[in-house]
């Protein structure tokens, strides 16, 4: 018989801003994902689940998928959304950030921000008594890692003895991937020039946690290390924000990941970016194009994966709106 995903530990994140994975534990991330299955085989059982809902979304950087999938997401579930671009004015330079936060949290019941700087989302989140989720900053990108998460998961990846190879530059969406790992136990292996590794005291506070429950990651210059990865993942040499550099482009030329270092890796794994691509840099076509690439399923399931977070921050889950019944059937249709 089907066993019933156990989505208790939902009821624990409502009110929480959620800044970086960390902030999640491994039941918690296994129930949002379990939710976002659910969500994804039929937003007809949580319609209206959001109705008078009011998500406010703060964007210090440009942004297509993060923008579309927390717009559509929200407003499918029967939620207000209202859009504030910040890309001509910073948070914090008109009024300060803690007047700004106050003014948000009476009107809004969440706040989604991309921002320059983590340290707006700590001082957002200490003014402001609406849950944060952070939508991108410099060093986190937890949203593209939970969608990323559901990928892997879909295509029969169990997270807990995951392999994943990152090739590239050790950027945000590395740093919330290797939080990801740490989390649920699997293993990553980093592949970066050595002027260009993950952020060393982040490193070490994943190191800490990677340390509690078994999880390996390695950090390492040589690409022979991905052989027989779940998963190779790359991003953007240059991060929005970070200065264009010829010598880190020349730097990162080597780990460019082409149907070489695919072969490297091995038939089985799959490829993945988070988007945007940057063809024939950091990826070229018939890896991106190729029969092993889910990175158009990594961007769909980024609703799909906010939507069972927002759900469950909001309070809004299993259903207090009338979808208790459905959602309890989902639950044992889509094991
Ligand atoms: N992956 C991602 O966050 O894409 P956008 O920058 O287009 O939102
Ligand atoms: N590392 C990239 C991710 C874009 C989604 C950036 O921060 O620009």
């Amino acid at each position: 018989m089907a066993r019933t995903p156990d989505i208790s530990a939902l009821e624990g994140l409502r009110g929480r801003s959620i800044l970086r994975l960390v902030d999640l534990s491994a039941d918690e991330i296994r129930a949002i994902l379990s939710l976002a299955r659910m969500v994804k085989a039929d937003y007809g059982a949580f319609r209206g689940a959001l109705s008078q809902r009011a998500l406010v979304m703060l964007f210090e950087k440009p942004s297509l998928r993060t923008r579309l999938s927390f717009e559509l997401g929200f407003q499918k579930l029967g939620g207000c959304v209202s859009f504030l671009d910040h890309r001509n004015e910073r948070i914090g330079a008109r009024e300060s950030t803690a007047d700004y936060g106050r003014n948000l949290e009476r009107v809004a019941d969440v706040i989604v921000a991309r921002v320059f700087a983590h340290d707006t989302l700590v001082s957002l989140r200490k003014s402001c008594s609406a849950p944060i989720v952070n939508a991108l900053s410099e060093i986190a990108h937890p949203c593209q890692a939970l969608a990323d998460a559901q990928t892997l998961v879909e295509h029969g990846i169990a997270l807990e003895s995951c392999h994943l190879a990152w090739m590239g530059d050790g950027n945000n969406v590395c740093l919330s991937l290797m939080e990801l790992t740490a989390i649920m136990g699997g293993r990553m292996t980093v592949v970066t020039p050595a002027a260009h590794k993950p952020c060393p005291t982040l490193s070490a506070e994943i190191a800490a946690v990677a340390a509690k429950t078994g999880a390996t990651i390695v950090l390492t210059s040589d690409p022979a290390a991905i052989k027989g990865a779940h998963a190779v993942y790359t991003d953007a040499w240059i991060s929005m924000g970070q200065q264009d550099s010829a010598e880190k482009i020349a730097s990162l030329r080597a780990l460019s990941v082409t149907p070489e270092i695919m072969k490297i890796a091995g038939p089985q794994a799959k490829f993945m970016h988070c988007l945007p691509a940057h063809r024939g840099e950091e990826v070229v076509d018939p890896v991106i194009d190729g029969p092993q690439s889910v990175v158009f399923d990594q961007a769909e399931n980024r609703m799909h994966a906010q939507n069972a977070l927002l759900l469950a921050l909001l309070g809004a889950v299993p259903a207090s709106h009338g979808v208790r019944a459905d959602a309890a059937q989902l639950l044992s249709q889509t094991r």
